[in-house]
């Protein structure tokens, strides 16, 4: 089986910054409680005229740049959302067309939630891996500020919207960059911890909440449970120590959250790349987003060993190991 890399990767970021203190001004909240119990000091929310599918072409191309590549070079799109444009057409064809891509272009929308990413990411290496398909355009992108109740303190200090993108494809002979091992998961039974009950198909759905709905604690405990739990598979799986791993990129949910994970791990925090108190909790777009900004910022160097691992609503799970 010939190997697969990431080529290339990018972000998009809305330019509205919405600080804690702007928050409190709303809510009954405050930048001490915000920060002290999740990490998070602002996030960026999109315009009114802003959609996922323009955040997330902006990602794209951004990433199309960084691997010397054009749109005629993608045949695979997969956008992860959970905040699609609209329920149909996929976000993916609107990308389609904003980025001039082929028609022989297989363009998707894939829904995990907050693992979204790491799912499609999976998805897109296996489609590729069967050899019908050559090079693809892997998007996490969100506009969580419309699924948001504002009114609810809860829930609204800790999301953000934004995009992030990265480029799959053969690797580069003599390179030693590859994708080297994905495990996905979602634990049964655990969906009335965090979801959208509204604006769906389900009977009780028209007098149900369009926005999120969260218990807090409980949410927290699985995630911790089902991140260490799935970082420590794949680096067994593949033979790697934790201490061989050069920088974790978690899903920026919550600063606690992955200082809790690095205490598992016996890994230092220095080795966890955190934009969270920047950007929040922006959903599929946090992993990517962050890679993005981990490589700009010469925190991946080549021939690195990077581990990303996510949770989301489900309670959905993955990891990806790669070497840059
Ligand atoms: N500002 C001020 N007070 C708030 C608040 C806010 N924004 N949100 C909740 N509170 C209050 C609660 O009402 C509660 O008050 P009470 O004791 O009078 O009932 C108190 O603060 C403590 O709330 P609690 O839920 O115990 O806080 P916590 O320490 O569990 O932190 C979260 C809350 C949401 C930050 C934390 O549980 C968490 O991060 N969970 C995971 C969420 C997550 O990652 N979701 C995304 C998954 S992809």
């Amino acid at each position: 089986m010939s190997a697969h890399a990431i080529l290339g990767s990018g972000s998009y970021a809305p330019t509205r910054i919405v600080t804690n203190d702007e928050l409190s001004q709303r809510v009954e909240t405050s930048d001490e409680w915000i920060f002290t119990r999740t990490g998070i000091r602002e996030r960026r929310i999109a315009g009114p005229d802003e959609s996922t599918s323009q955040m997330a072409s902006a990602a794209a191309r951004a990433a199309l740049a960084d691997a010397k590549l054009s749109p005629a070079d993608i045949d695979l799109l997969i956008v992860a959302t959970m905040t699609p444009d609209m329920p149909m057409p996929a976000a993916a064809c609107l990308v389609q067309t904003e980025l001039g891509l082929s028609a022989d272009t297989a363009c998707f929308d894939l829904n995990a939630a907050c693992t979204g990413f790491v799912y499609a990411l999976d998805t897109a290496w296996a489609m590729l891996a069967s050899g019908r398909y050559r090079t693809a355009l892997v998007i996490g992108a969100e506009k969580v500020s419309s699924v948001i109740d504002w009114s609810d303190r809860t829930t609204c200090v800790l999301f953000g919207d934004g995009a992030g993108a990265v480029v799959l494809g053969s690797a580069v002979e003599g390179s030693r960059a590859r994708l080297i091992g994905s495990k996905l998961g979602s634990i049964p039974a655990t969906s009335s911890a965090l979801m959208t009950p509204g604006g769906g198909s389900a009977p009780a759905s028209p007098d149900a909440p369009k926005c999120i709905t969260m218990k807090g604690k409980e949410v927290f405990k699985l995630a911790v449970r089902a991140m260490d739990d799935v970082a420590r598979e794949i680096l067994v799986a593949h033979n790697i120590a934790p201490s061989e791993v050069a920088c974790i990129i978690p899903h920026q949910a919550n600063r606690r959250i992955i200082e809790a994970i690095a205490q598992y791990l016996e890994l230092p925090l220095e080795r966890f790349f955190i934009n969270l108190d920047r950007f929040g909790n922006t959903s599929a777009a946090s992993i990517p987003l962050a890679l993005d900004e981990a490589r700009r910022a010469g925190r991946i160097k080549s021939g690195d060993v990077v581990l990303l691992v996510a949770f989301g609503a489900g309670l959905t799970y993955g990891a990806t190991l790669v070497r840059f």
